[in-house]
């Protein structure tokens, strides 16, 4: 029995060796441990011997089977990373190489919803700022009516950026601050939207990231009413969704408006989706930027740029947004 089993040892090995990839490693596998291997049919006969005869050829059969499984398994790992490299290198992408003529890129589907949704305000007599992403506190804060140490500031998860003042300088969290600079910047009449990009502390997972877009909306005039926000942000809807689509708003809370609202659209399946928050320009936010609230009167909202393109594009990752990855954002 023993020169048997060494000699099926070794023959293992050169089958092991010249299996060529996973497939056909998978049958030599099946071969030489399976049901109809030597090894499993010699097990069978163990029954047979006598107890000092069987403990004898057990033990070998056993060492036999581990000296097998140990080769298949050497052989697997390398047979894996070969299959990896393999990949890898067909999925290269030579940049160097490009054609330029026939495969033009295209830009990245968050600055196409970010362009889209300037063009549908433009088109209805709205104006586009933009503020710095590094911000004092009193814009992103103190103006917009947060009272100091008010609980209403740990929604916002802020990174601080050690300049000036402990607490005095940040990432902002938000596009409402930019409401603030464009008031300080002009009187009214305001009709500006605000596109950004805004930070907060939080761990990325599908619908979180750390650093994502929103944009922001401003009306001042005299004579503003919460029936021209419903109705501008309804007007919104249908133009970036489709008529098929309809919006609500449901009372919320945010310290810079009064009365609050969160925003949700309804889909033709009948499903609502939360968008964004809004609401009428609260009186101290107005004076804060110097705007006397009994001549003046406003609404804002703002919502998330990104979920807008996941939404729209039926996407289920708000990390692919970042990820870069060339097969992703081909699709877009
Ligand atoms: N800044 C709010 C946030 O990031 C969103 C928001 C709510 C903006 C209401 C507004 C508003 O202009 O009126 O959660």
């Amino acid at each position: 029995m023993t020169p048997d089993l060494d000699q099926h040892l070794a023959d293992a090995a050169t089958a092991i060796a010249a299996a060529a990839d996973l497939d056909a490693l998978r049958i030599v596998d099946a071969e030489l441990l399976g049901k109809q291997s030597v090894v499993t049919t010699a097990r069978k006969a163990l029954g047979a011997m006598d107890v000092e005869e069987r403990k004898v050829a057990g033990r070998l059969l056993n060492e036999v089977r581990a000296g097998i499984q140990e080769q298949l398994e050497a052989r697997r790992t390398e047979l894996e990373s070969a299959a990896r490299s393999e990949q890898l290198e067909s999925e290269r992408l030579d940049l160097t190489e490009l054609d330029r003529g026939r495969r033009l890129g295209h830009r990245h589907v968050v600055t196409r919803t970010w362009e889209r949704l300037e063009d549908l305000f433009v088109g209805m007599g709205y104006t586009v700022s933009e503020g710095p992403e590094i911000e004092d506190e009193w814009h992103n804060f103190g103006a917009l009516n947060f009272p100091p140490d008010h609980p209403a500031r740990d929604m916002y998860d802020t990174l601080y950026v050690d300049h000036g003042e402990p607490g005095s300088t940040l990432l902002r969290t938000h596009t409402s601050p930019v409401q603030i600079r464009v008031m300080e910047a002009g009187g009214p009449p305001i009709y500006s939207i605000m596109p950004g990009r805004v930070f907060r502390s939080d761990t990325a997972d599908s619908t979180h990231m750390p650093v994502f877009h929103q944009l922001e909306g401003l009306v001042v005039d005299r004579g503003i009413t919460f029936g021209d926000l419903a109705g501008t942000l309804e007007a919104f809807t249908r133009a970036y969704f489709g008529g098929d689509f309809t919006s609500r708003l449901r009372p919320s809370y945010f310290p810079f408006t009064e009365p609050s609202a969160e925003f949700d659209i309804r889909r033709p399946d009948g499903t609502w989706l939360e968008l964004g928050g809004c609401g009428m320009v609260h009186p101290n936010v107005l004076e804060a930027c110097g705007l006397d609230p009994e001549e003046w009167s406003g609404f804002a909202f703002g919502f998330g740029l990104d979920r807008l393109a996941l939404m729209r594009h039926g996407i289920d990752d708000l990390r692919e947004l970042f990820r870069n990855d060339q097969r992703f954002l081909e699709q877009f």
